[in-house]
């Protein structure tokens, strides 16, 4: 790795340059474009990312759940080097190309399910979950979505009426599209409730209720939720949701834009439970930090618009499709799903061994792990603790990102080309902020 691997700060965070900058993005962009630090990126690899002005942060964040095989693979860099000089675009509606169909080869191939399958790409996650929904409608002919509290599926329209929180993503943008209903879900530290089938039941007698089957065209769910606290359901929600999908001719939608390819500890999280969706969607760490998201899915189902209907200008853009072939051969080739699991046992025994009763939860699979921060021996949400934590760490060159409806959730999602021994420097450095906190 070109970079050294070792967290470094050579001037106070915000350095000189990063002000400099900063003060240039105030005056130039959008002040609803926010950024978690006021830190400005040079390069980035590994688990480091340095910045303007020299500092060597740690990335415990890979800008969102991105750069599963680092900010700068090799194989990922060659691969998009070699195809920017080739061509850069053609539109693949127009005159279609191999990295393409090769992207779609590898996704029908390792999503879950043994079925007959075919894929659509797409540029963003909210793209490409705007364009299951419209597959469902069209296969099943009905309009209804049903959604889960807690949910995070985009920022479009149609992905902010089926995202849960309000601030800071949808206040001010309504109206939202219609059709689309929200029901509990499981959040087995809020919700007491270990038992995903009792929960599932308790779903689903809200959506025969509310909605009925017969208009229902699907049920999109993060197998582990992500913006929406690091929720993972309780053994056994997700199988008795998919069984109810098929008994009743409702496609069962599983957004894996956060939790796919090798981020929480299996290929996919629907593997965890055999869980095979008739549509899986996914982006982020498809392209070792590139714009492509997918709609994969039973051939049935994906063939169901017509010819024509789907598409647009950039999915599946050459340059993008290069950088995923390449970053899923390294995902396969350095067993990154088992290292995800490694970065999943030693960071739980790190936040095992802190003492500390406002950690009220403890969770996550993989390299997509958290703690939900609460008041002293409660339940109580603590936002201001996760926030001064966070701050804390920023200033010790540790980029660390929260999350939850409640935002009292310090969310870990470290690229699998992390070190031990950088993972051991931040956990340090996060449990002396807490400490500090007392
Ligand atoms: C589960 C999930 N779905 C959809 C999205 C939207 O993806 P994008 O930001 O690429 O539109 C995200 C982004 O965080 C996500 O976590």
């Amino acid at each position: 790795m070109s970079i050294e691997q070792q967290r470094r700060l050579v001037t106070e965070l915000p350095g000189p340059r990063s002000q400099q900058l900063m003060a240039r993005k105030v005056s130039a962009v959008a002040g609803g474009v926010g950024t978690t630090m006021p830190v400005f990126a040079a390069a980035a690899d590994g688990g480091i990312i340095v910045d303007v002005d020299g500092n060597q942060l740690i990335d415990l964040g890979s800008g969102i759940a991105v750069t599963t095989v680092g900010a700068a693979n090799p194989r990922v860099v060659a691969a998009v080097t070699e195809q920017v000089a080739a061509f850069t675009h053609t539109c693949f509606m127009v005159t279609p190309y191999d990295g393409y169909v090769a992207v779609a080869e590898a996704l029908n191939r390792l999503t879950p399910g043994d079925h007959d399958k075919r894929t659509a790409l797409f540029n963003s996650g909210a793209e490409a979950v705007e364009n299951a929904v419209k597959i469902a409608r069209a296969y099943t002919k009905k309009d209804a979505v049903v959604v889960f509290d807690h949910a995070y599926h985009g920022r479009t329209n149609l992905t902010l009426a089926m995202t849960a929180k309000n601030k800071p993503y949808k206040h001010t943008f309504g109206p939202f599209a219609p059709e689309v209903y929200r029901v509990g879900g499981s959040y087995p530290y809020r919700d007491n409730e270990r038992d995903g089938a009792v929960a599932a039941a308790r779903a689903l007698d809200q959506i025969e209720k509310q909605i009925g089957a017969d208009n229902l065209a699907a049920l999109v769910i993060e197998p582990v939720q992500g913006e929406g606290g690091f929720i993972e359901p309780a053994p056994g929600f997700l199988p008795a949701l998919a069984a109810w999908c098929r008994d009743n001719g409702v496609v069962f939608v599983a957004d894996e834009v956060q939790t796919g390819f090798a981020r929480t500890g299996d290929m996919f999280a629907s593997d965890r439970e055999g869980v095979a969706p008739d549509l899986i969607v996914t982006a982020k760490g498809i392209a070792g930090g590139l714009p492509l998201s997918a709609v994969t899915g039973r051939a049935e189902i994906m063939s169901a618009p017509h010819e024509g209907g789907l598409g647009g200008t950039y999915g599946g853009n050459p340059i993008a499709c290069a950088a995923a072939l390449a970053a899923i051969e390294t995902i396969e080739q350095d067993g990154l799903v088992e290292r995800a699991r490694e970065i999943e046992t030693l960071v739980k025994a790190r936040l095992g061994n802190i003492e500390d009763d406002r950690i009220g939860d403890i969770r996550g699979r993989g390299a997509m792990l958290a703690v939900e921060l609460v008041n002293s021996g409660g339940t109580e949400p603590d936002p201001q603790l996760a926030k001064d934590v966070a701050k804390a760490a920023h200033a010790q060159g540790v980029i660390v990102l929260t999350c939850g409806t409640y935002g009292n959730v310090l969310r870990f999602l470290p690229p699998l080309t992390i070190s031990d021994a950088l993972l051991d420097d931040a956990f340090d450095v996060l449990a002396a902020a807490l400490e500090a906190t007392r």
